[in-house]
This record gives C-alpha cells, sequence and structure tokens, in this order.
C-alpha cells in the first residue's frame, strides 16, 4: 500500500478501506506521509467526498492516533458539550454548573479563539488565578469532587486532528462535513464521555452559513457519534448576531455569571436549557424535554447552579472574590459607544464583524500566538428587530487602547443595518436533533 495508490483510488471517486484510511492516518501522525500527498489526498476527498463508512473509519482512526481518556474512575454519567464556535458564546460557562446540580459529570476539554470566534480556556483564564491545565489524575480527581472539569486540550489527544487541520487550513480544504465531522468528532470521542451534546451554529457568524449545512454536519456527527456507542445529540442554533450581549472573555464570564445569578441574558439562558435538556434525556437522568427543562431552570432559580459554578472556579484555582456580593470582573478602562445613525429598526448584524470588532479591541486572535487583553471586547445594546432611534447607544466597545477602540467602534457600526420597516427578532433554535 502507498499514498500514491490511495489518493488516485479518491481522485476516481472510489472508496477507501479500512486499511488504507488507518495507513493514511499513522502516516500523517508519525510524520512519514509528506504534507504534499496529505495535501493532495484532503483535496480529492473534498471533490469526491467520502461515504459514512469511510467517514466513520477516518474519525475512529484519528480518535485513536494518540491518548485517549478514561473516564470510567468517575461514577455516573460522563457529559460533554461542542460548539462548532461562535461570537459571544460562552454557553458552558453557564451549562456545565447547571449540569453538574442535575447529577451529570462534566468532564470537558476546550479550545481557545482564533479570529473572530472566542474560546472558553480564554474566558476562563480572565478569572484570577483560574487554571486551564491539570494531569490526567488530577482532572479525573476534580471531576469525581466537583462535578465539572474545564481543561484546555492536550496535544496528545488526537494530534492527526491536529496535523490535518493545520493542513486544510492553508489548502482551502476546511469546509469538507466528512472532514469536519471526523476533526471534532475525533476529539471528542477521545475524551471518552457517555453523553455529548452538539450545538451546531449557523448562520454570518458561523461555519455553517444555511440551516441546511449546518444540518447535514449535525446529523453526520450525531450518526457517527452514535455508532461509536456514545449518546448523541444535536442543536442547530442561530449566529446570524452574537450570543446574549457581551462579547469578549472576562466581559462575557460577567455574563454568564449575571445569567446564573438570574439576571443575566434571556438568550443565553433558553440556550442553555435546549442543550441541558437534550443531555438529560439522552443520559436517561429526566423522561422528556419538558421534565428536563424543569429541572435545569431549578438548578438556575435556586441559586444551586450559581454556587456550583463558584466551587468549580474555585476547585481550579480560581479567585471567587472578585464575584463577592454584586461584584463582576473588571473591564478594560477606555469604552466608546456606537451610535444609531437612523430612527428605525436594526435589521442585520453580521456576526462575524461583530466577532472581528471584538478581535480589534484586543480580546481576540489573527495568529494562534497573539497575547490576548482579557479585560477588552465589547457589549451590544441593540440585537436584530429592535426599535433604535438616532443617536442611541446600539454598542458599547472597551478597550485598553485609543486606538484600537475607534478601529473596533469603526467596525461595529459596519456591522449593523437598519431599516425604515419592523423587522422580526430571529429564531435562536432551528432544530433539535434527539
Ligand atoms: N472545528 C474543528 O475542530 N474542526 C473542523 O474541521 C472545523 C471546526
Amino acid at each position: 500500500m502507498n499514498m500514491y495508490e490511495i489518493i488516485t483510488k479518491k481522485k476516481q471517486g472510489l472508496p477507501l478501506t479500512a486499511e488504507e484510511i488507518g495507513f493514511f492516518v499513522s502516516g500523517v501522525t508519525d510524520g512519514s506521509i509528506p504534507d504534499y500527498q496529505t495535501s493532495a489526498l484532503l483535496m480529492a476527498i473534498c471533490l469526491r467526498g467520502m461515504d459514512d463508512e469511510e467517514t466513520f473509519l477516518l474519525t475512529d482512526a484519528m480518535t485513536h492516533s494518540g491518548d485517549t481518556l478514561d473516564l470510567s474512575a468517575i461514577e455516573g454519567i460522563k457529559a460533554d458539550k461542542h460548539s462548532t464556535g461562535g461570537v459571544g458564546d460562552k454557553t458552558t460557562l453557564v451549562l456545565a454548573p447547571m449540569l453538574a446540580c442535575c447529577g451529570l459529570k462534566v468532564a470537558k476539554m476546550s479550545g481557545r479563539g482564533l479570529g473572530h470566534t472566542g474560546g472558553t480556556i480564554d474566558k476562563l483564564e480572565s478569572i484570577p488565578g483560574f487554571s486551564t491545565s491539570m494531569s490526567d489524575d488530577d482532572f479525573i480527581r476534580t471531576v469525581r469532587e466537583h462535578g465539572i472539569t474545564v481543561v484546555g486540550q492536550t496535544a496528545d489527544l488526537a494530534p492527526a486532528d491536529k496535523k490535518l487541520y493545520a493542513l486544510r487550513d492553508v489548502t482551502a480544504t476546511i469546509d469538507n462535513i466528512s472532514l469536519i465531522t471526523s476533526s471534532i468528532m475525533s476529539k471528542k470521542l477521545a475524551c471518552g464521555a457517555d453523553c455529548l451534546v452538539l450545538d451546531v451554529k449557523t448562520g454570518s457568524g458561523a461555519f455553517m452559513k444555511t440551516v441546511d449545512d449546518a444540518r447535514q454536519l449535525g446529523r453526520k456527527m450525531v450518526d457517527i457519534g452514535r455508532r461509536a456507542g456514545k449518546k448523541v445529540g444535536c442543536v442547530i442554533s442561530d449566529m446570524n448576531q452574537p450570543l446574549g450581549t457581551h462579547v469578549g472573555n472576562a466581559i462575557e464570564v460577567n455574563e454568564a455569571v449575571e445569567t446564573l445569578r438570574g439576571r443575566g441574558s434571556e438568550e443565553l439562558r433558553h440556550l442553555c436549557l435546549v442543550l441541558g435538556s437534550v443531555l438529560l434525556v439522552n443520559a436517561g437522568i429526566a423522561k422528556d424535554r419538558a421534565e428536563s427543562e424543569g429541572m435545569l431552570s431549578a438548578s438556575l432559580d435556586s441559586g444551586r447552579a450559581l454556587s456550583k459554578f463558584m466551587e468549580f472556579v474555585t476547585a481550579q484555582g480560581g479567585d471567587t472574590s472578585v464575584f463577592d456580593g454584586e461584584r463582576l470582573l473588571p473591564v478594560a478602562p477606555l469604552s466608546m459607544d456606537v451610535l444609531s445613525p437612523a430612527d428605525g429598526y436594526v435589521s442585520s448584524i453580521s456576526c462575524a464583524d461583530v466577532g472581528m470588532a471584538s478581535l480589534l479591541t484586543g480580546a481576540g486572535r489573527e495568529t494562534k500566538d497573539d497575547v490576548l487583553d482579557l479585560s477588552a471586547g465589547l457589549i451590544v445594546h441593540r440585537k436584530v428587530g429592535d426599535r433604535v432611534r438616532k443617536g442611541d447607544a446600539i454598542a458599547t466597545v472597551y478597550s485598553s487602547d485609543e486606538k484600537k477602540l475607534e478601529s473596533a467602534a469603526a467596525k461595529l457600526l459596519d456591522a449593523y443595518e437598519f431599516s425604515q420597516e419592523e423587522t422580526e427578532p430571529l429564531r435562536l433554535i432551528h432544530e433539535i436533533i434527539m
């Protein structure tokens, strides 16, 4: 067997066997296959596609290309959640404590932000002292003791994906459903949870621009996860505007804490209830979504989820005194309001541009090595469907640097479109795959 034959076969549109896919993934992982041959095969996959069997085999080979976590020492049902990436998506910070209050064990590895999308690990690191790395033993002990642990993904987990993703990124081979599925699901399956909910975002701020594409990806990932023996559900949620109102790092933690205090974003609360209900039903903890939403709401309304969040932050070295009483994390010292240029209604918001505006404040990364200003970001005060009057503050940007503040404010104003006609608010949940 050799790469030339494998590339030729895929170029002709023929399905690859388990042995061929295994040969490819192990060669990518140990570096024996040169990048030009890997890139050629990736392009052939993009052009000719992979069937369900090949996608499963590729995911399985990538899952086992490095370490896999054994969570069997943790009693109870282990749950995980994955978002395909969005703007203002601080869901994990609210959902994880809600799930832990309902009896699930949340053992989660998360990523950092890149480009216009944010990452949970950066957000958590804006809490003083919070540590996002620990040994496997400590990871398991912390989940056992507190019901939640969130750490950064280690390089030993699905290393084939790291190499393939880096090549896909520079060879225009990201946007293939089988490659995205194997990339996301190999990392999730290597983490070893029993139950998984996938939040597939769709819209101007997401990878998947249409609901149809998001549905296709969601269904494929659910099928692959189930074939691997996991309980997997999926929610297709809207990313045509930021989730909630706050975008950045410390700023998003503040919105999450306010939501846990019962006065944050209704939208964020709603998404957490829907994602959580899929997990609780699939885990057999609740009989249906209505019962699970009741349990999850009670965890918020009783303040138990807020206490669990504080316990989780403390367990990972974070200083919760920053949240004493009504306190929140400090934000960057300079701020500027973005003003509505006219009377009317907000008719659309380019979500990718909001993400870019946040990046311009210093809160995001253009390249992997950029250093973030964790206190920077923005708050949107008006969303699609809202009425505005000329001169209203539709958003506020925060930065430590005057120039960044100005360019972020200009970008954010560009993101908004207005209309004289009344505009319907956007629907948040497009579909649920149980
Ligand atoms: N996120 C991933 O982890 N992989 C992809 O291929 C796309 C999005």
